[in-house]
């Protein structure tokens, strides 16, 4: 199919609760809205153990997963859909640079705000088709 100037697409990030605490939402959501993204749905919420196991299933059994679990759950984060291009998702996962923040480039969110594995920031969807199931895991009403 034919792509054309209007066409977009979505993808869901999460400002996690490290970030929310630290008053990085503005600094955060400031940089996808000057890269040119949309924000079309947010909503600030205290994941739970139930819906942080569903997001995060591909990494049940691994070593980090229950720190994973318990730091994604210890306060409010901020959940939202972007929307921007055909593959927003990778826009948004270069913007985040890679999941270590030490090793993350400079002008990237991790690579310039953070320092510690588990406390990246960010999470952005890393696939279309992650991008859907997630969307529908956080914003079931949400169209797209
Ligand atoms: P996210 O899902 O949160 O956007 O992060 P990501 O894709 O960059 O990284 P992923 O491999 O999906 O891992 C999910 C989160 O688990 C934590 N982690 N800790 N200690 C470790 O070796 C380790 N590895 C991953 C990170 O906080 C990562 O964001
Ligand atoms: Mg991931």
């Amino acid at each position: 199919m034919e792509t054309t100037a209007t066409e977009h697409d979505r993808t869901l990030v999460i400002i996690k609760p490290d970030a929310v605490e630290r008053g990085l939402i503005g600094e955060i959501v400031g940089r996808l809205e000057r890269k040119g993204l949309r924000i079309v749905a947010a909503a600030i919420r205290q994941i739970d153990e139930e819906l942080a196991s569903r997001h995060y299933e591909e990494h049940q059994g691994r070593p980090f997963y229950p720190e994973l679990v318990a730091f994604i759950t210890r306060s409010p984060s901020l959940v939202m859909v972007v929307q921007g291009p055909p593959g927003v998702w990778k826009v948004v996962r270069s913007m985040m640079g890679v999941t270590n923040p030490l090793e993350a480039a400079p002008g990237t969110i991790r690579g310039d705000l953070a320092t510690v594995v588990t406390e990246n920031l960010v999470h952005g969807s890393d696939s279309a088709e992650s991008a859907l199931r997630e969307i529908q895991l956080f914003f079931p009403d949400a169209l797209g």
